[in-house]
C-alpha cells in the first residue's frame, strides 16, 4: 500500500513510518521540512498522488488558542481535500481521549473542530484517540512549575508510551476504516500528582509536586473521568515504571 504519514518526522509519526516500512509499504514521511506543508498546500496534491491510507499525526507549532484552531482547521479541511481528490480510502488521525471533556482548554477545542471536519468529509476514516504519551509528562510538569513546587489535581489518568501508540496506528492504517474512533491507552490507571511525581523523583528533580484538586491542567478543571478511556480501550503493554528505567 501506499501509505503517507503527515507529521512523519514527528515523536508518533517517525516511529509509525518505520513500522510501516518494516512491513514493506510504501510509506511517505511528510511534513514541511520534506516538502509537504498542509497550511500553505506546498507539495500536498503531489505527495498524496496514489496514496490509499493517510495518517495525520502533525502537530501544532503554537498553542496558542487562536493560531491552534486556525492549525487544525485549515490543515484538516485541506488534507481531506486532497485525499478526496486524490482517491484516498482511508483517513486516520491521531486525537487525544475525553476531547469532548477538556474543551476549557483552546487545545481541546482545536483538536474537536479536527475531529468534526473528519466525521464530516466523505472521506472514510478511524479516529485514534490515545490518552497522554509518557514522554509528554516532563511538558505537564513544567506546565503546572511555579518555583520548585509543581502543583497538579490528583485526577486519574492512563497514560502509554509512544511507541504503543505507534504499534497500534500501524494496525488501524493497515486496517479497514471503522468511520467512528478507536480508544488507547496504556496498561495502569495512576494519578496525575502521582505520575508526576514519580517521574521528577526519577530524574532526581528536586521540585515538589501538590495535589490540589483547584488546580487546573492546561487551564482544565479535570475530574477521574476527564482523562481516563471508556469501556473498551486497546490497551499498551508497557508500564511508566519500565520506561523510567530504561529512558
Ligand atoms: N502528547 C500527548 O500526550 C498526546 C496524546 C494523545 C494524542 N496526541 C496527538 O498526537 C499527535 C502527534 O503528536 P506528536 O507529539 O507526535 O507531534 P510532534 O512530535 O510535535 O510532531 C509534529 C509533526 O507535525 C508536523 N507538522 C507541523 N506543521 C505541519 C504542517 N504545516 N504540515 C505538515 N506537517 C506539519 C511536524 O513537521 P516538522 O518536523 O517538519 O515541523 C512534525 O512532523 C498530535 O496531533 C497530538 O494531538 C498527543
Amino acid at each position: 500500500m501506499k501509505i503517507v504519514v503527515i507529521g512523519g518526522s514527528g515523536l508518533i509519526g517517525s516511529k509509525l513510518v518505520k513500522n510501516l516500512r518494516q512491513l514493506d509499504h510504501d510509506v511517505v514521511a511528510a511534513s514541511p521540512s520534506s516538502g509537504v506543508n498542509t497550511i500553505t498546500g506546498v507539495g500536498l496534491a503531489a505527495g498524496l498522488t496514489g496514496a490509499q491510507v493517510v495518517v495525520d499525526v502533525t502537530n501544532a507549532p503554537s498553542w496558542e488558542d487562536k493560531a491552534v484552531l486556525e492549525f487544525f482547521e485549515t490543515s484538516t479541511r485541506n488534507l481531506l481535500a486532497a485525499g478526496a481528490a486524490a482517491g484516498v480510502g482511508h483517513h486516520v488521525a491521531l486525537s487525544v481521549v475525553g476531547t469532548e471533556r477538556l474543551l476549557q482548554s483552546g487545545y481541546f477545542r482545536a483538536k474537536m473542530a479536527q475531529e468534526n471536519l473528519i466525521k464530516a468529509s466523505k472521506v472514510p476514516y478511524t479516529i485514534v484517540r490515545a490518552t497522554q504519551f509518557f514522554e509528554f509528562v516532563n511538558g505537564i510538569a513544567q506546565s503546572a512549575t511555579d518555583g520548585q513546587t509543581v502543583r497538579l489535581p490528583p485526577a486519574l489518568m492512563q497514560p502509554i508510551v509512544s511507541d504503543d501508540v505507534a504499534a497500534a496506528l500501524v494496525d488501524v492504517t493497515v486496517g479497514v476504516p471503522v468511520n467512528g474512533t478507536v480508544e488507547l491507552a496504556g496498561p495502569e490507571p495512576i494519578r496525575l500528582d502521582e505520575l508526576v511525581r514519580r517521574f521528577l523523583s526519577a530524574k532526581q528533580d528536586a521540585r515538589q509536586v501538590v495535589a490540589d484538586v483547584h488546580a487546573r491542567y492546561f487551564g482544565i478543571e479535570l475530574n477521574d473521568q476527564s482523562l481516563t478511556p471508556g469501556d473498551n480501550p486497546r490497551i499498551g503493554p508497557t508500564h511508566f515504571a519500565d520506561w523510567l528505567s530504561r529512558s
